[in-house]
């Protein structure tokens, strides 16, 4: 079956390539039918355009009030009928209310192995923590932030030589690997959620 995805992107959007990129290539079963921004300088919004995507720019900086921009922004994402929700690299902390519109619908990823360094700057973190792995995370969105079910994740090493970018650009390589291949999962509806857990069926 084909599924609906929708994208949530404010950035560069390689992940969001990425999963163009897999769908196209007939890896995942889905079709794209929204690139939703709240950023209307987002290199993303290219990206779409190239893959011939749809998008909704909600733009945060034209709202009078975060209740408001979210307001518009569960409009939009209800209009899009979509199965699931790809927070790829999406800047904002959604509402509860965008959360729970959504149950299990929604997943993000995070640049580092959670629950170690949620929020901001995740790569940073883990260098000065001194960690000697750090990697990436795909989950479930819940009410909490970096914090809902963990459907994959991704590992690298952390050098000694690492600076915050060297690290970075090692563990958005495996994101560009980790995020299609949960979404395609979720497409296939391959994933159960027991509790805090997530099972890949087989
Ligand atoms: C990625 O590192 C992702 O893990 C984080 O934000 C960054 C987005 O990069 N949530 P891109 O826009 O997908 O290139």
């Amino acid at each position: 079956m084909t599924r609906r995805i929708a994208v949530l992107a404010s950035g560069r959007g390689s992940n969001f390539q990425a999963i163009i990129d897999a769908i196209q290539a007939g890896t995942i079963p889905a079709r794209c039918v929204a690139l939703i921004t709240d950023n209307p300088e987002a290199y993303a919004i290219v990206r779409a355009e190239k893959a011939g995507i749809p998008v909704v720019i909600i733009d945060y900086a034209s709202f009078a009030s975060r209740e408001l921009y979210e307001r518009a922004l569960l409009s939009a994402m209800q209009q899009q009928e979509a199965d699931l929700f790809v927070l790829a690299g999406y800047m904002r902390i959604l509402g509860k209310g965008i959360v729970q519109a959504f149950p299990h619908k929604m997943v993000n990823i995070h640049p580092a192995l959670l629950p170690s360094f949620t929020g901001l700057h995740a790569q940073r973190q883990a260098i000065e923590y001194g960690v000697k792995l750090a990697g990436c995370t795909v989950h479930f969105v819940d009410e909490h932030l970096d914090c809902g079910p963990i459907i994959l994740q991704r590992c690298v090493p952390v050098l000694e030589t690492d600076d915050e970018d060297s690290l970075a650009e090692r563990i958005l390589y495996e994101e560009h690997i980790a995020f299609p291949e949960a979404v395609r999962l979720f497409c296939e509806g391959r994933l159960e959620i027991v509790g805090r857990k997530v099972r890949i069926r087989n």
